[in-house]
């Protein structure tokens, strides 16, 4: 099990439940692995000073079967970090790795210098001191390793957390808040695991599919089971997945709400009763566990995985990763609802969520086309080297692919070869405009960071931040894709 506490469960000897943070309890031969709350460090209980650790340990994933792993302040993953609207933060981010790393904020409106992309490396026993003003909507974002080329197999490794922001705006509406009780970051990741140790699987199938595995991880853990309280839940799902897309559903086809998207809250709550995820995306939904009985979260298949069939054959597709992405559904995470202490927090979802002045499309000043491309040719031509590019071009640090001007509006439109990618834009949120033409889908709504690029789809985009000095990235978030080569960078000026 990852390194930091968890609620402790026993399972068979009696229910037993407990909200501070210890180690799993093991006292009956029985006990089902809990779901791990990551630690809560909050910016204003600590005088707006964060301080992260990246360093390298060890995680039992199963008991007895240690893997080497990256985390934050741990052995895999980091704490949830929680800032507050208006305030600003000093982070230190210590590099005790013997390898470059970064931090980059995924969906923090902040400029370039700050952003924590592939320009701002953190050397082996350097620290990073950025100073992050936090003047954004409450939303639930995301921090990883950003470094490049070495992206994916770090956050495979653990480098990834959750970094949840707050206002007054989102406190008023009487959603369930209290942290690891009926508020739960879940980071989703698929891991592949050899006898109990995780494998990091490399070569020319992986650079073209991306890292996917057997396993399935919330918070760390396989197979968690989480003990809720029996009301309503606010769970926030974050893809921490390098390449796996989910098509969430709950086991007995309950519906749930969707509140809030990348960029934050809706404004309405949408009912749904499935929900795709694709790497790098977050959503906040609302679940009622009122009737006590347990259920699971799970996922169809990937929605990549029939491209994956036609392009591999042998490779992964004949894997027990495989199987795992095609099997019809694989259970994430169940729920144990259990009754406990009352909260404030209101019993039903609100109807109205947040008022949100839609930017007018008639103000956009210019378009531009990305074509995220993904070549045979190249991988015919040099091992693992597939011909992954945008608009033709790999990825080079050294050229500025597009130049914006701060304060201005545009459209891009994005469209994608062979695979569904999910396109994520540093620096901003958008709206989806249009997709393959039309309206867009019920689930393209709300102020948006990275979107799954499965029809072409336009993008109305506002650049509020400036990135002159340190460009900001646009890329695929099958994080083997941006590593080789699946993403360009722009200025804001
Ligand atoms: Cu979540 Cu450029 O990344
Ligand atoms: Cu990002
Ligand atoms: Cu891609």
């Amino acid at each position: 099990m990852p390194s930091f506490g968890r609620r402790s469960l026993l399972v068979g000897g009696g229910l037993l439940l407990s909200a501070c943070s210890r180690p799993l309890a093991s006292a009956s031969g029985t006990a089902e692995a809990n779901l791990p709350i990551p630690p809560l460090l909050d910016a204003r209980q600590q005088g707006q000073v964060i301080n992260l650790r990246v360093q390298a340990g060890k995680t039992s994933f199963y008991p007895g079967r240690p893997s080497d792993t990256l985390g934050y302040n741990g052995s895999y993953l980091g704490p949830t970090l929680r800032v507050q609207r208006g305030d600003d933060v000093k982070l230190a981010v210590a590099n005790s790795l013997s390898a470059d790393t970064t931090v980059h904020w995924h969906g923090l409106l902040i400029p370039g210098e700050l952003d924590g992309g592939p320009h701002q490396v953190i050397a082996p026993g350097a620290t990073w001191r950025p100073t992050l003003p936090i003047r954004q909507p409450a939303a639930t974002l995301f921090y990883h390793s950003h470094v490049h080329g070495l992206t994916a197999e770090q956050v495979y490794r653990g480098l990834a957390g959750v970094l949840l922001v707050t206002d007054e705006e989102e406190r008023g509406l009487g959603l369930p808040s209290e942290y690891g009780i009926d508020d739960l970051p879940l980071v989703i990741q698929d891991r592949q695991f050899q006898d109990g140790r995780l494998v990091v699987p490399s070569g020319m199938m992986i650079a073209m599919q991306g890292r996917r595995g057997d396993t399935i991880l919330v918070n760390g853990a396989p197979n968690p089971l989480a003990a809720v309280p029996t009301r309503l839940v606010r769970l926030r799902l974050v893809n921490g997945s390098n390449a796996r897309i989910y098509d969430l559903s709950f086991s007995d086809r309950r519906s749930f709400h969707w509140i809030a998207a990348e960029g934050g809250l809706l404004e309405r709550a949408v009912e749904l009763q499935n929900l795709t995820l694709a790497p790098g995306q977050r959503a906040e939904v609302l679940v009622d566990f009122a009737d006590g009985r347990t259920v699971s979260l799970v996922t169809g298949p990937d929605a990549n995985a029939s491209m994956m069939g036609m392009m591999g054959g042998a490779g992964m597709m004949g894997s027990r990763s495989g199987a795992a992405a095609h099997s019809p559904t694989i259970t994430v995470l169940r729920f144990a609802p259990r009754p406990m202490a009352k909260s404030g927090a209101r019993a039903s979802a609100p109807d109205l969520l947040v008022p949100r002045v839609r930017p007018d499309p008639a103000k956009a000043l210019r378009r531009r086309r990305l074509v995220l491309n993904m070549g045979m040719g190249g991988m015919m031509r040099s091992r693992g080297g597939m011909a992954m590019a945008i608009n033709g071009k790999p990825f080079d640090m050294g050229r500025i692919d597009e130049r914006v001007r701060l304060g201005d509006m545009e459209i891009w439109e994005v469209s994608g070869q062979m695979l569904n990618h999910p396109i994520h834009i540093h620096g901003v949120h958008f709206d989806v405009l249009r997709r393959g033409g039309e309206r867009p889908d019920l689930l393209d709504q709300g102020a948006r960071d990275t979107i799954l690029v499965k029809e072409p789809v336009e993008l109305l985009i506002r650049f509020d931040q400036p990135a002159s000095t340190a460009p900001f990235m646009y890329h695929c978030h099958i994080l083997e894709h941006e590593d080789s080569g699946m993403m360009g960078q722009f200025t804001v000026s």
